[in-house]
């Protein structure tokens, strides 16, 4: 059977999400291969990146035709600022392109979009197109576009530790109501599901300082393929080893 034929059937199967069977509720992906496929390829790592954007253009309409509820992309680590001036100001004009060509296309069909990460260190033309997206998707009620931009995901823990004892300082919470929920409650993704299923391109199986929280309980898939040549086929693949790993949550 294709497998996109299957995820649907599993859908309207109506198997309960957060165990063996469904389809996720939250996925998030690493976008990792752009500059090994620009090498292969003989080109510059910007086309690289360039070509890693198609591919995610793909995947994103792909999660939203299945229903999938979220879906956090990392596009921008806070590591990634070591790279070449080329390469970081290549990727910076990406986002500036993508969210010029795919925004109305977004906002139509309900996304809502939020970035995960720092915005204050980004560039002013970047952090106005980044705060207009999530401005005017605000109300939407459809896929929860997670864009993690300038994110690392022991920064965020920090953040939310600093917000929580803020607010233990002015007397609005009690040491002992710092719980694990509280600290969620602090995290850019606050009111979101865990992540269920963490998908890296290209063969390596770290998770590179992205979402430490959230991927607590979630499964991984490592495909082999590059991100510029990773398909929708391939994509529905990983939704379908999902779908058959046993959930446990630390149980029996
Ligand atoms: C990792 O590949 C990928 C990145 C650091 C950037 C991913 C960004 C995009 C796909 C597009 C930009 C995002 C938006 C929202 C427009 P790598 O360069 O580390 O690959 P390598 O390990 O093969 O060198």
């Amino acid at each position: 059977m294709e497998a996109r034929t299957a995820l649907r059937l599993m859908r309207q199967a109506g198997r309960p999400e957060r165990e063996s069977g469904g389809l996720p509720r939250h996925v998030a992906i690493i976008m990792d291969g752009n500059g090994r496929w620009a090498k292969k390829h003989r080109l510059s790592v910007s086309r690289g990146h360039r070509q890693g954007t198609e591919t995610l253009r793909e995947i994103i309409r792909h999660t939203d035709d299945l229903g999938i509820e979220c879906l956090s992309l990392y596009a921008f680590s806070t590591e990634n600022w070591s790279r070449s001036d080329e390469e970081v100001a290549a990727l910076m004009q990406l986002i500036l392109d993508f969210f010029a060509s795919e925004i109305d296309e977004l906002d139509e069909k309900g996304v809502r979009i939020l970035i995960l990460g720092e915005k204050g260190r980004l560039p002013e033309a970047q952090r106005r197109v980044l705060l207009e997206a999530e401005e005017r998707t605000r109300e939407n009620t459809g896929l929860r576009l997670n864009i993690a931009i300038n994110y690392g995901g022991r920064a965020e823990l920090a953040r939310a530790a600093r917000e929580l004892a803020e607010e233990v300082q002015a007397g609005r919470l009690k040491p002992e109501e710092i719980t694990e929920a509280a600290l969620g409650e602090h995290l850019y993704t606050r009111g979101q599901p865990d992540v269920d299923l963490l998908i890296r391109t290209s063969g390596e199986m770290r998770l590179s300082n992205f979402l430490l929280y959230q991927c607590a309980y979630a499964e991984f898939v490592f495909p082999e393929t590059l991100w510029p040549d990773f398909t929708v086929e391939q994509y529905d693949k990983a939704l379908q080893a999902f779908g058959k790993r046993e959930r446990r949550y630390g149980g029996r």
